[in-house]
């Protein structure tokens, strides 16, 4: 299944992103042929975009024909097909609904809230497929079906009982996991030293000080994006001198993770690009599959690992994984939590940016993510969640404003938040080498 780099610069010559990819030495695409797609299946323009109604909106792609549904409030957009779940049959305005939500189907009268994209016809039911909406930089928006919608149901395994011991993941630094899986150790987007982002952002968490042994040790690495708090070169040049063959995985996107490996001068030899939402089979228990983020597929990615049937899901960065279409009961979720990671608004001054309008509206963003991350772990229900992926600091003397004035949510904070609307969920927040041991978590959530 495995071709080699040669091999792929014919189908690379297919593919706008050649002159990025031809000169990597050592990269190699692992077969994409059944991979999840992301299919754009409407476009409006700006003019279109600003037309929208509050509510909810009827659109008819010109193309083909076929018809969508766009809800808009103060929140954004959501979108999806106009078919209906029960027998593909077309949803009109549901004249009974006064506050001009739901829809209503031609066929046998199933209704549909459009803003929550819940069914309430039958009652408590089914969820309507979404379509990411993607707004474009002159105004103008797209419609994006990822297809399949949920690829992890492909041959699925029964959860076997763990022992003690057989599934431990340390919490290193940031956003760098180290799974241990049976005889497998895995880890998760390895930033050990050095700033990131120029000299941006800094580790607030000193790492274990046998993280890089523990790294050059990996039997399989994953990075998730091109940012330079997961894709760290001052860490992969260190792991280059004394593990140049070790197995890396990252996703497919349009803009490849390694597009600086050749000017960086760091000999990796065996980087593996993976296409989405598609198994990789690493022994008899264990697998991942790397999905696709909603919001910005052509560069940010999440991953399932599974181990004997149990799942751990980290969404790490991603604005809106698999355009929040993810597995539920994992065993262990993690995700970032912080916020601030822009440098808008604190890096602007003059006219409206005073230092009040800019804490307001720090604030407000904040309490944003904190509701949509509790949300979007309350839905899925994992077992365990863990909040990471956001212990970073502008510690360079002359960030101090940016510093003192750029707060962030705290992982205290949302873990507070989820024990609050869902205790049956445990939460973890673990500091620099915390194990948990997943096997005996799951016997009983209060041991780790
Ligand atoms: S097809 Fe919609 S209710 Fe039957």
């Amino acid at each position: 299944m495995k071709k080699k780099y040669q091999q792929f610069q014919e189908l690379c010559c297919l593919c706008p992103c050649f002159l990025e990819l031809k000169c990597l030495v050592g990269v190699v695409f692992l077969d994409a042929m059944t991979s999840q797609k992301a299919k754009t299946v409407l476009t409006l323009n700006a003019e279109a975009v600003d037309s929208l109604k509050d509510g909810i909106n009827f659109k008819k792609s010109p193309e083909d024909g076929k018809c969508y549904i766009i809800y808009k409030n103060s929140d954004g957009l959501r979108a999806c097909k106009n078919q209906c779940k029960h027998q593909g049959g077309v949803f009109i305005k549901d004249i009974e609904d006064l506050d001009g939500r739901t829809v209503k189907c031609t066929k046998h009268n199933w209704k549909l809230n459009v803003s929550s994209m819940k069914y309430v016809n039958p009652p408590d039911s089914f969820l309507q497929d979404e379509l990411e909406v993607e707004i474009l930089e002159d105004g103008g928006l797209q419609l994006v079906e990822l297809s399949p919608v949920d690829p992890w149901l492909a041959d699925p395994r029964e959860p076997q009982e763990l022992q003690e011991g057989e599934v431990k993941v340390t919490y290193l630094t940031h956003a760098c996991m180290e799974l241990q899986l049976g005889q497998k150790r895995f880890m998760f987007d390895p930033w050990l030293k050095g700033p990131a982002f120029a000299r941006g952002w800094w580790l607030l968490h000193e790492p274990p000080a046998d993280s890089m042994d523990r790294l050059c040790a990996a039997d399989l690495i994953y990075i998730s994006h091109m940012h330079s708090d997961h894709l760290s070169y001052p860490t992969l040049r260190d792991l280059a001198e004394r593990r140049p063959d070790v197995p890396i995985y990252v996703g497919d996107t349009s803009r490849p993770v390694f597009w600086y490996l050749e000017q960086s001068k760091v000999k990796l030899t065996n980087i593996n690009v993976v296409p989405f939402g598609v198994w990789q089979n690493i022994d008899e228990h264990l697998r991942f599959m790397i999905l696709m983020d909603g919001v910005h597929p052509e560069m940010d990615t999440c991953i399932i690992v599974e181990y004997k049937g149990h799942m751990i899901l980290n969404t790490v960065d991603c604005t809106r994984p698999n355009g929040g279409r993810l597995p539920e009961k994992v065993d262990l979720m993690m995700s970032d939590f912080a916020g601030g990671a822009s440098g808008f608004p604190m890096t602007f001054c003059g006219g409206k940016y005073s230092d009040s309008w800019k804490a307001d509206f720090i604030k407000n963003e904040r309490k944003k993510l904190l509701n949509y991350k509790a949300t979007l772990v309350r839905s899925l229900q994992p077992k365990i969640y863990c909040p990471f992926a956001g212990y970073f600091v502008e510690a360079h003397p002359s960030d101090r404003y940016i510093k003192e004035t750029n707060h962030k949510n705290s992982a205290e904070d949302l873990n507070a938040l989820i024990n609050k609307f869902a205790p049956e969920i445990k939460t973890w927040t673990p500091k620099p080498g915390a194990v948990l041991d997943l096997g005996l978590a799951l016997k009983d959530p209060n041991n780790r």
